[in-house]
């Protein structure tokens, strides 16, 4: 097992990384507990509510709430239906939440464990990649109508335990989600560990290279959020890639692209800036050859309406004024935030969509 410590301003909490813990939990959990409420979806359920419930002892009451797997849950209906369920359950705040589950149940039953009782103790128990980052940092939220995470806190877990037998069951498209923010923490921060990320196939991940990546991933983000938890400095480096991907999922939407693999989408269009902005010398054709070898859905850019992705991209709550502030790389492990014109970011995603989609269109004709 491997264990991290993040700091934050409230408190210093561990991460736990390794096969099986799911059935070690009692003996990992720092704190004894009387009540325990466990927040999970209609997938994880199934193939791990079992172990988890089993895994305290007869000293303590777990109950469990089950919501619809998938983004549809984060919801203020959902939360509210959570909240009374506290209720019923008489949670106090003594009590423990545990959010077994992909970044989804992390920033719901987040959400939840932050506001009932102003507060109570929460667990995560990340089942996905992707979590890897959204289980670290602090951030919790539901959606509302009229944008994603618009409602939230900060609000930091008192451990993670992160079972990376769960991983074994999520599907290659999950796979290909997490390794998208995987990549970025390697594009953020380290060009040997890109390098060694280039070199793997996402079909066949070695269980070592599985909890190397998971962990490095997590480091990097902590060391991150440690110095600005608050997203008024270095953090806004986490959102390499992100606005575009976050037109991209506007624009095609769940089923089509993961969150993750829309940023891994976006990384390349950051990295094309970048060569034309900063001169920087980047692996483009390499990390363009990985996504193409690994099935990211480069041929979505064939379909984009410049025009409205722009709009799009400038909705994105990260955008300042009126450009855009950019978040580009001098070089592998060297992120830099520069503004952006629209004039420039028209350019830049014409030349980007001819260049990728038209590509791909060639290919397939
Ligand atoms: N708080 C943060 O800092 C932060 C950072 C990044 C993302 N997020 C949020 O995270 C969410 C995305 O997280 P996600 O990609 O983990 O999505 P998710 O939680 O929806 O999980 C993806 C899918 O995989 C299924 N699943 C989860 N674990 C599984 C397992 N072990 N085996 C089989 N299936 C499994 C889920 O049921 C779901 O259908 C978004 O809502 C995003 O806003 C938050
Ligand atoms: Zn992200």
């Amino acid at each position: 097992m491997t264990t991290l410590t993040i700091r934050s301003s409230s408190n210093d909490y561990q991460v736990n990384i390794g096969a099986g813990l799911r059935h070690q939990l009692s003996d990992l959990l720092k704190n004894n507990y009387s009540k325990v409420l466990v927040i999970t979806d209609s997938s994880v359920a199934p193939l791990y509510l079992k172990d988890v419930v089993a895994a305290f002892g007869s000293d303590t009451v777990v109950s469990s709430e089950i919501v619809p797997a998938g983004e549809q849950s984060k919801s203020v209906i959902c939360y509210s239906g959570l909240l009374d369920r506290c209720l019923e359950d008489q949670l106090d705040r003594s009590s423990l939440i545990i959010a077994l589950g992909g970044g989804v149940i992390g920033d719901l039953a987040g959400f939840v464990a932050a506001t009932y009782l102003r507060g109570i103790d929460f667990l995560q128990m990340p089942t996905t990649i992707l979590a890897h980052d959204s289980s670290v940092g602090g951030k919790v939220a539901i959606n509302h109508d009229k944008g994603k995470n618009l409602i939230g806190s900060f609000y930091s877990p008192v451990q993670v335990i992160y079972d990376t037998e769960t991983i074994t069951t999520l599907s290659i498209q999950e796979v290909r989600s997490g390794y998208g923010e995987v990549v970025k923490h390697a594009l953020l921060s380290d060009s040997k560990w890109f390098q060694h990320l280039m070199d793997t196939s996402l079909e066949s991940i070695e269980e070592d290279d599985l909890i190397d990546h998971l962990t490095s991933g997590i480091r990097v983000k902590a060391q991150i959020v440690e110095s600005d938890e608050r997203e008024t400095g270095v953090r806004k480096h986490l959102n390499l890639g992100h606005t575009l991907a976050h037109a991209l999922e506007a624009e095609f939407g769940y089923g089509e692209v993961t969150h993750g693999e829309a940023v891994a989408i976006g990384m390349l269009f950051a990295m094309k800036i970048s060569q034309v902005k900063l001169a920087a010398k980047l692996p483009y054709s390499q990390y363009q050859k990985w996504l193409d070898d690994n099935n990211y859905p480069l041929h979505l850019l064939a379909r984009i309406d410049v025009e409205a992705t722009l709009k799009r991209m400038k909705l994105d709550k990260k955008t300042l004024e009126n450009s855009i502030h950019y978040v580009l790389l001098n070089e592998v492990g060297s992120p830099t935030v520069i503004k952006l014109t629209d004039q420039e970011l028209i350019q830049s995603l014409n030349d980007f969509v001819q260049k990728e989609g038209g590509r791909i269109v060639d290919q397939r004709s």
